[in-house]
């Protein structure tokens, strides 16, 4: 009932683990899968091993987180010996990125040896990569560089802070990419009054969480009323009800990032349950009937 299919890869249901939570280690992953994930998808990772930024780099507001870790990760000579012989019977989507757009190519030919899919991370809003992100026609450049290098499916993931997320989906798509994830965090900031200073060390971060998820349902709406590859629907999923927003929004799959600090690394099994139960009650027999009819109507 659950099944759904992101072009190749097949899912036994729409949840995702999201790029960055948890997504860190083999242990992490295994369990993440025992607790229903339909899909994973690891931290992003780069050539080079990366410190982040200063503390504080994760704080929870009134709706949701605000982060700025700085994609810290251990690099893809460490991070591959996790991936190594991890043997799980869904798709593990590896998520990279490159210090310049020249470097986006060789981590995701490296980073595809171990994963079902890669996905580039065109979108954390703290980091230069925002800019890349923003800009569509360098958006099609990384995105074909990456494409003549890798044989196996292609996530592009956008950021919302754009005027036009679907044109830089359609640049995306142009370029060869075979699914779009949406969203990555949006740009936000909180100060101190007391200290009158930025709360984060990076003063700058993402915020997630309930707070984002009316934004994400518009720009996934948006991308697929304008184009025609599967889309991870991301931002603000925390229960079933707003998974079946996601999925009618256009979404063949969903990912889940703040949601499993909320509702603990179950979180996965809790919504496909939700689901489920929505769709015995409303006479739905696949997902298939459920993504993007809020688009068709
Ligand atoms: C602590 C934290 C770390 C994140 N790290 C990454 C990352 O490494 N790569 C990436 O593409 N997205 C990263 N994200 C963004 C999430 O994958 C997701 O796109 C965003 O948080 C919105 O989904 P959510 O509301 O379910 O968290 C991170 C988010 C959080 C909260």
């Amino acid at each position: 009932m659950l099944k759904t299919k992101l072009g190749e890869l097949k899912l036994p249901n729409p949840t995702v683990l999201a790029s960055g939570v948890l997504g860190n280690s083999a242990g992490l992953l295994k369990r993440i899968a025992e607790n229903g994930a339909g899909a994973l998808t690891t931290k992003s990772i780069s050539l080079k091993p990366q410190n982040g930024y200063e503390n504080p780099t994760v704080v929870e507001l009134e709706y949701g987180l605000l982060n700025a870790i700085g994609l810290s990760n251990p690099g893809i000579e460490e991070f591959k010996k996790e991936l190594t012989g991890l043997n799980l019977d869904i798709p593990v989507i590896g998520s990279c990125w490159g210090e310049s757009i020249e470097e986006f190519p060789t981590i995701a030919a490296k980073l595809s040896k171990y994963v079902d899919a890669i996905e580039i991370n065109l979108s954390c809003p703290h980091t230069q990569l925002r800019l890349i992100g923003q800009n569509p026609k360098v958006v099609k450049r990384v995105t074909r560089d990456v494409r003549s290098v890798i044989n196996k499916p292609l996530i592009v993931k956008l950021t919302p802070n754009v005027n036009s997320i679907s044109t830089v989906a359609s640049s995306a798509v142009d370029g060869g990419a075979d699914i779009i994830s949406a969203i990555n965090s949006v740009g936000a900031m909180a100060i101190n009054i007391e200290t009158k200073t930025p709360v984060l060390g990076n003063a700058v971060g993402g915020y997630s969480g309930p707070a984002v998820k009316p934004i994400a349902i518009r720009c996934v709406y948006e991308i697929s009323n304008e184009i025609d590859v599967p889309i991870i629907g991301i931002g603000g999923i925390i229960t079933g009800r707003d998974a079946i927003e996601m999925l009618m929004a256009g979404a063949s799959a969903i990912g889940i990032g703040t949601g499993v600090l909320y509702r603990n690394i179950n979180i996965f099994e809790k919504i496909c349950n939700e689901i489920k139960e929505f769709m015995i009650k409303e006479d739905y027999k696949k997902i298939d009937e459920l993504v993007g009819c809020a688009v068709r109507n």
